[in-house]
């Protein structure tokens, strides 16, 4: 209660950010939201249109709100970062300000310091190619988008948190078992990711006072996982094989989130929690 939240990655609400955004609201969190730049306009417009209002609901009767959204594209972290054709392109051009370091420092005008940061967001353009095919290009950006954009998140957010905050981010088993389909080097930055969880976990935890962790999901349905292709096969395949025969909801990854960064969990830090109805611990399932 009365904890300031950004989350990062949210641009409606069928992912992992919308989820953890929604358990955050539950436990009286104010959230700010991080929205993509290309995906902005139509969040907003959406929201403002109720599309949204179903799954707003809270359990107290009220709607779940946002105190800021910001452009934000990850990839960058400073104006300079920003190449020409993004900078005039036409979805970018009225955005303002969007990168890692102006975000920070708009929260902290707006809102002051923040308990949670909440990285919810991954992107690999070459993800349908197996690794064996991918380019350098596209692997690098993969890492970019989906790894180096939290370090970048918690350099620049760090020093806005109040010490006991805990920052979350999300990241997939293909990082140490091999998932056929999950390539483009994205295999590759959620390992990066889950070895940075325990590196900033220590470095932020000195610095800053804070605790960070990565929650390793099961398949979801949302909009990034059906870019992938195959993510109905990978349902299907965890609904069968998995120690908890059902599919796998946003929330229940939402509510471990809230769990992670709240202060029952202030003992756990550089942790990869396992949200997947225990898929993780099978060998040869039967
Ligand atoms: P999602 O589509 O709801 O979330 C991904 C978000 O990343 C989108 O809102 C997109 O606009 C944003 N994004 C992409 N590039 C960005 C950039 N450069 N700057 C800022 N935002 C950017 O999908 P989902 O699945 O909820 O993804 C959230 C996290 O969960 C990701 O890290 C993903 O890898 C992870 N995850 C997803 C699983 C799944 O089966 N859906 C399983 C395990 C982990």
């Amino acid at each position: 209660t009365g904890k300031k939240a950004f989350i990062a990655g949210v641009a409606d609400d069928q992912g992992f950010g919308w989820a953890i955004a929604k358990a955050l609201a539950e436990a009286g969190a104010e959230i700010s939201l991080g929205v993509w730049v290309p995906a902005l306009n139509i969040f907003e417009t959406s929201f403002r249109r109720g599309k949204f209002d179903e799954s707003r609901k809270l359990s107290n009767g009220g709607m779940l709100d946002f105190a800021h959204i910001y452009p934000m594209d990850a990839v960058f972290d400073t104006p300079e970062d920003v190449p020409e054709e993004v900078r005039t392109n036409k979805r970018y051009a009225g955005a303002g300000a969007f990168t890692v370091s102006e975000i920070a420092e708009r929260v902290k005008a707006d809102v002051g310091n923040i308990d949670i940061v909440v990285h919810s967001l991954a992107n690999g353009p070459e993800v349908t190619k197996p690794l064996l095919e991918t380019s350098r290009k596209g692997y690098l950006a993969a890492m970019s988008a989906s790894s180096y954009s939290f370090v970048s998140m918690m350099q620049r957010f760090g020093p806005i948190m109040n010490p006991g905050g805990a920052a979350i981010s999300l990241t997939y088993i293909a990082s140490e078992d091999v998932i056929p389909g999950y390539g483009g080097g994205m295999s590759s930055a959620k390992a990066a990711l889950e070895s940075d969880t325990k590196v900033l976990a220590y470095e932020a935890g000195r610095k800053y006072q804070v605790r960070v962790n990565t929650i390793s999901a099961g398949p979801l349905g949302s909009r990034a996982a059906k870019a992938i292709g195959f993510i109905d096969d990978m349902i299907r395949y965890s609904y069968a094989n998995a120690p908890v025969q059902k599919e796998l909801a946003a929330q229940e990854v939402g509510n471990v989130a809230a769990f992670l960064v709240s202060p029952l969990a202030s003992a756990i830090t550089g942790h990869c929690c396992y949200v997947d109805n225990g898929l993780n611990i099978m060998g040869l399932a039967m």
